[in-house]
């Protein structure tokens, strides 16, 4: 192992590349990652490096979305098939026709989704900002692409102020997590705060103590005074926050709660794009061009 992040390490430096890791990815791969974070706090990066090479440690869309931020940089995924679930479920067929039964609606899409749905929509968002995002557009009524359970969380915090039209998408990964597994954490560990990213059901945010990003669950942990804590997400969080925080209880809402699609990435995979530049990340032309109006609207809002 000591080897591979020495060999990764040293061509990082001649190839002027850095590497992003979304934190669902394999914790080892934080022992390479120049940025380790959420989906907002990765686009953010991307648009900023002056890097040539940028390796996503993360999914296809992640990936693409960076290029579509950084189009003069060379992105590279390690993972060529390492898709999103949610992401697939909405097409640009399917989006069409969505907005076509809610006609002359601002479309509001969750950065989980393809160049091509991106490019049909007005604005972007990520679990961190969608939110912040909805409340700026000041509108009655919206669409919201492709997760519905991050839209309807987010009309339930407007207290109706905003009526939420969402596609019927989802993350299975999250869907896994019933209301059930968060009573019975709250019986095994009575003091423990339960905390959940907005994929998940509404029947289980709406009992989770904080709902939050990835990054927000993890700054959520970060700055509390409490000692025991239950993660409804993705298992990446819980080894981080085991490694990051050992003297607080650090418990899984339920065990095996894996994206198999995040945790196609390894350390070889990533070294062999950067001895290769092979898994080039390459957006058509036209589609980049309004896709990135969607992010870059987003980016001027979440500064
Ligand atoms: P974050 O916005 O919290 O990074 O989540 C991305 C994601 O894919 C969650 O399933
Ligand atoms: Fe997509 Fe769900 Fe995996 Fe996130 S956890 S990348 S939403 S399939």
């Amino acid at each position: 192992m000591n080897n591979l992040v020495e060999k990764i390490n040293t061509l990082k430096k001649t190839k002027n590349a850095i590497i992003l890791a979304h934190c669902y990815q394999p914790v080892e791969i934080d022992l390479v990652a120049d940025y380790v974070g959420d989906s907002l706090y990765l686009s953010q990066v991307a648009s900023k490096t002056n890097a040539d090479i940028i390796v996503f440690a993360g999914v296809y869309f992640m990936a693409q979305s960076a290029k579509l931020l950084s189009p003069d940089k060379k992105v590279l995924l390690p993972q060529i098939n390492a898709g999103c679930r949610m992401s697939d479920m909405l097409s640009l067929n399917q989006l069409k026709e969505f907005k076509a039964k809610n006609p002359d609606l601002t479309c509001v899409c969750y950065v989980n989704s393809t160049a091509e749905v991106k490019a049909e929509c007005d604005i972007c968002c990520t679990s961190s900002n969608a939110l912040e995002i909805v409340k700026k557009l000041n509108k009655d009524k919206i669409l919201f692409v492709p997760d519905t359970y991050l839209g309807k969380w987010v009309e339930k915090q407007l207290n109706g102020g905003v009526e939420i039209i969402t596609y019927p998408g989802f993350c299975p990964t999250h869907l896994h997590i019933r209301p059930e597994d968060v009573i019975s954490a709250r019986r095994l560990y009575p003091e423990s705060k339960i905390l959940a990213h907005p994929e998940c059901h509404m029947s289980v945010t709406d009992i989770a103590d904080f709902v939050g990003s990835t990054a927000q669950i993890m700054s959520y942990v970060k700055n509390s005074n409490e000692k025991v804590f239950v993660i409804a997400t993705e298992q990446g969080v819980t080894d981080r926050l085991k490694r990051d925080y050992p003297d607080k209880k650090i418990i899984p809402i339920k065990q095996d709660l894996v994206c198999p699609n995040m945790k196609m990435t390894s350390l070889e995979d990533i070294l062999h794009v950067l001895e290769t530049e092979n898994n080039e990340i390459i957006v058509n032309p036209d589609v980049a061009t309004r896709a990135v109006k969607c992010l870059d609207a987003m980016l001027e809002v979440s500064k």
